[in-house]
């Protein structure tokens, strides 16, 4: 039988007229509503489409398997239903035509086949992770036996190795060349955006070291950081205002409180420099019949927790705006020597890659853009409209794991029609790694308007808020960490009312279901946590703790149980060996 869709996820499945984000935690029914949407489309009664006019994105190779296995169960159940559908049947032959891949899939197929444009050869190998890296190294050891001969005419190669400190055996230099070549390459024009660098890095005309990049990102944190302390400590003050007994340390908190908002109002950097030595005092508490002793904790807390942060924050404006700007002057020749290189790295990395007739991943997503988009990267070339022409609608899965130049590839291909369905969930944003960008995705999020509200043409998002995997009381508990945790700094977002989540459909009630245990650790941390976890599995199956089962509960069986760890590597021995 047909789950019976919420109607959120039925305007999900339905919606037409602009680009859609739909945003939702696991469990909330993405994926299905991206394959209940096809569906539709296939069996509208006006003009039903044929699969293989769906290009549908997943972010790895298994994840595209999964999804086809899906559409094919899905397709088996409508023709069930509809045996006479001659238009159905047929979408079972094109399900192996229709194109589910990842992003690198489908622009390895697309450059294929417009190789004759592109200068590339057509029968290009996508090389893979252990062969870049042995091409990098090649590459990246000859370019810098060359850079240290020649150092004696590059000054900014000097500045460069002495600003880093190290020797030419050294693995800082090529690590760095290789993270900016890495993240130009995140970027729809890398070019461009390493000239930016270096117009960054040059603080010619600037009079305050406030107005540089960095002066601006320090000021910002340090501002950031001011304002969440006073907060705290202007709390502390009131609590202990109305408690009688500490009215001494009321006193010394609200002085510590003047000078922080002393500090926050400094408009330079000068200013702040100046201002940056502060003169808090002893808070001393009644040694006998303290009034209040857990406020007094408290207190001490938010205290030492205050100066230690200002005690990491504080030391980077500890040079007058001059001397910074002179110290980022001769940054400057180091960060020239840098981009320089990066860009020598850039044309060797190619060549080496060309003549081995492969390309890399980034290579991939570039040449791509270069077929769509155009060397400018301004507006969406001939192929792209033709290309674009093809497909009835993109469909991306998890989308957070997008980045800049994945997103204007689908942009390039549905700008025009607005054809563009993308799902995921920012809280499930793993890849920043490698360099997936959740800014794209919540950028849309802030952008779209509610699709009921939408006009034709304009960008839309729909919430799914229940969630099919999980019983209330998890719900609960995941509502409770995100609400309390997650805002624009932390995570990307407010985690208000549209965001929380509710049980989709009604489990069997469980009492204590989700237990959070902090457990301080001494010396061995990983001992310590794994023998408190195998103590408490231990003591769940002897007690028989219930578990739901269908819609009954029977007692806990071991295969029911799963630690999640960081990773294997981190202490995985240790709960074995403790379970053992
Ligand atoms: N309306 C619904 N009624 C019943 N089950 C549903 C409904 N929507 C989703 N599910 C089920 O919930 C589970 C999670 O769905 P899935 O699409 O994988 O979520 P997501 O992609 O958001 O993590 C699946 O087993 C799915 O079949
Ligand atoms: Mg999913």
């Amino acid at each position: 039988m047909a789950d019976k869709l919420t109607p959120q996820q039925e305007m999900a499945v339905t919606g037409r007229g602009g680009k859609l984000l739909v945003s939702a935690a696991a469990g909330s029914g993405k994926t299905k509503v991206l394959v209940d949407r096809l569906l539709g489309y296939l069996t509208q009664a006006h003009d039903p489409a044929n699969l293989d006019e769906f290009l549908i994105i997943t972010y790895t190779k298994a994840a595209a398997s999964e999804l086809r296995g899906k559409i094919a169960a899905k397709l088996t159940e409508e023709i069930a239903r509809q045996p006479e559908n001659r238009h159905l049947q047929r979408q079972m032959q094109r399900l192996f035509l229709t194109k589910i891949s990842t992003v690198h899939g489908f622009c390895s197929d697309l450059l294929r086949e417009y190789a004759y444009k592109l200068d590339i050869a057509a029968d290009f190998r996508v090389a893979d992770e252990n062969e870049c890296r042995e091409i990098r190294e090649t590459v990246l050891s000859d370019l810098l036996d060359r850079a240290y001969e020649a150092a004696g005419d590059d000054p900014d190669f000097r500045a460069l190795v002495d600003t880093q400190g190290v020797g030419r055996s050294d693995r800082q230099v090529p690590e760095i060349i290789e993270k900016v070549y890495d993240s130009a390459h995140c970027h729809l024009n890398p070019e461009a955006w390493l000239d930016k660098c270096l117009t960054d890095a040059d603080a010619e005309g600037i009079g305050d070291a406030g107005e540089t990049v960095w002066g601006q990102y320090l000021i910002r944190d340090l501002r950031e950081y001011l304002d969440c302390q006073i907060a705290v400590l202007r709390q502390c003050a009131e609590s202990a205002d109305s408690c009688p007994g500490l009215e001494k340390p009321a006193v010394t908190l609200r002085d510590a409180l003047y000078q922080l908002e002393q500090l926050r109002a400094c408009g330079s950097w000068n200013d702040i420099a100046a201002n940056r030595e502060l003169r808090f005092g002893t808070l001393r508490f009644p040694t006998k019949n303290n009034p209040d002793p857990e406020l007094t904790e408290r207190i001490k807390a938010a205290w030492s927790a205050c100066k230690e942060g200002l005690k990491k924050k504080l030391p980077g404006f500890s040079n007058d705006s001059a001397q910074v700007l002179a110290d980022l002057h001769q940054t400057a020749a180091a960060q020239r020597g840098l981009v320089a290189l990066v860009r020598q790295f850039d044309r060797d990395y190619a060549a080496a890659k060309r003549s081995r007739r492969v390309l890399d991943f980034g290579d991939l997503e570039h040449k791509t853009l270069d077929l769509l988009l155009g060397k400018s990267r301004s507006q969406p070339t001939a192929a792209a409209r033709e290309i674009g022409r093809r497909y009835r609608e993109i469909m991306v899965d998890e989308y957070q794991d997008s980045n800049g130049v994945q997103d204007a590839i689908f942009d390039a291909l549905t700008r025009e029609k607005q054809n563009c369905f993308m799902v995921g969930d920012v809280k499930q944003s793993i890849y920043q790694f490698r360099l997936a960008d959740p800014g794209i995705f919540l950028e849309k999020y802030e952008k779209y308007v509610p699709a009921q509200q939408a006009e034709p043409g304009q960008g839309r998002k729909i919430l799914l808020s229940h969630n099919f995997r999980s019983g209330a009381e998890v719900i609960d508990a995941v509502n409770d960490v995100f609400r309390t945790c997650m805002r624009p700094k932390v995570g990307g977002l407010t985690y208000g009312e549209a965001e929380e989540l509710r049980e989709g459909i009604p489990h069997a009630p469980l009492d204590d279901a989700v237990e959070l245990h902090v457990i301080e650790t001494r010396d061995d941390q990983y001992q310590e946590e794994a023998d408190f976890v195998a103590e408490r599995i231990v003591r769940m199956l002897r007690e028989g703790t219930p578990v739901r089962d269908g819609d009954g509960l029977r007692p806990v069986r071991p295969e029911d149980i799963v630690i999640l760890l960081r990773s294997p590597g981190s202490g995985g021995g240790y709960f074995q060996k403790a379970l053992e």
